[in-house]
């Protein structure tokens, strides 16, 4: 386990199990200093001379410009490989060599693959760092990190809070990395699902052994008055077999003024985006509605970690 930001130095971020609460203290202090810095200044030249690989073999808007604003914001370049059917993949090139090239030009890889377990492999076959920037349905965990540096922002404590988790529990990574992030505190879970997409028996058996309150219901309506942080999710349509059965739970929860006249006044909204229906734009304008905020941490969060990465926070 990594305690301190030093020892983050050259480190891979495959998982959030990486992480304890000393650790995450340092990074949300780096992640709170880099808004600080590109408020004031847009940025700084800490990483000029670095370049980042950036290799997304599945879509991605968010992740991917927010990595890649992060190293340009910090002075590095970025080599972005957002469309592989573009790059040598086509061609049949397998993974490790991929990376062993990419590795050959850049200081850090930052990796999305549909495949559960690919960024361990490739940072297996790599001496650079490497970032997991999702792994099919298995982790997310530089989201996780921006997910609990958001809570912290704007509740200002994560211990003794209530967290409603609702959607698609199965196979939404997000939701998997910040259940086990949150392990790292004191809080109670709600997670709120059909019943097709309850949390994966790992994450589940994660929170039962760390003695965590949690419970798992079906109806959003009877629990959103104890949120205080409501963590909506897509639907993640990309992974379903039988479309049948994805069009039968895509619309199962959505959170609009309605549901939110039963909410906290002091709570707020939090979704990893993009939303396809599951979050009324009409909430955009409620205080609480943390989305926006929580997608502009996501580059603080990056600064910070690439910042650590290379040895330079
Ligand atoms: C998420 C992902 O890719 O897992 N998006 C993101 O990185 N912000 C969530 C999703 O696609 O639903």
């Amino acid at each position: 386990m990594t305690t301190t930001i030093d020892s983050f130095a050259g480190e891979d971020i495959l998982s959030v199990n990486q992480f304890d609460r000393a650790s995450l203290n340092a990074i949300f202090g780096i992640a709170h200093e880099m808004r600080v810095l590109v408020e004031r200044f847009g940025g700084a030249e800490l990483l000029q001379g670095k370049i980042l690989a950036n290799l997304f073999y599945e879509p991605s808007t968010r992740t991917s410009s927010s990595f890649t604003a992060a190293m340009q914001r910090l002075g590095g370049q970025v080599i972005p490989i957002n469309n592989v059917q573009y790059s040598s993949v086509s061609k049949g090139e397998s993974l490790p060599d991929t990376i062993r090239t990419l590795e050959s030009y850049a200081d850090v890889i930052v990796i999305r693959h549909p495949e559960v377990g690919a960024a361990a492999t490739a940072a297996y076959y790599a001496e650079k760092p490497v970032i997991n920037a999702g792994d099919g349905v298995g982790e997310h965990p530089t989201q996780a990190l921006l997910d609990l540096f958001t809570v912290q922002e704007e509740l200002e404590q994560i211990d003794g809070l209530t967290v409603v988790m609702v959607g698609d529990l199965r196979y939404g990574r997000t939701v998997h990395s910040l259940t086990k992030l949150l392990l790292n505190y004191n809080v109670s879970f709600v997670f709120v699902s059909p019943d097709i997409l309850r949390l994966p028996a790992d994450v589940l058996e994660a929170v039962q052994t760390s003695g965590h309150s949690y419970s798992q219901v079906e109806d959003l309506h009877s629990v959103i008055g104890e949120a205080d942080v409501l963590y909506m999710t897509r639907v993640q349509r990309e992974r379903f077999t039988d479309l049948a059965e994805y069009d039968r739970v895509k619309d199962f929860f959505i959170a609009d003024k309605a549901l939110m006249a039963q909410a906290k006044e002091k709570m707020i909204v939090m979704h990893p985006l993009p939303r396809v229906g599951e979050i009324s734009y009409a909430l955009d304008d409620d205080p609480r509605a943390a989305y926006f905020r929580q997608m502009r941490n996501g580059m603080y969060i990056r600064m910070a970690l690439l910042a650590a990465l290379l040895g330079k926070a």
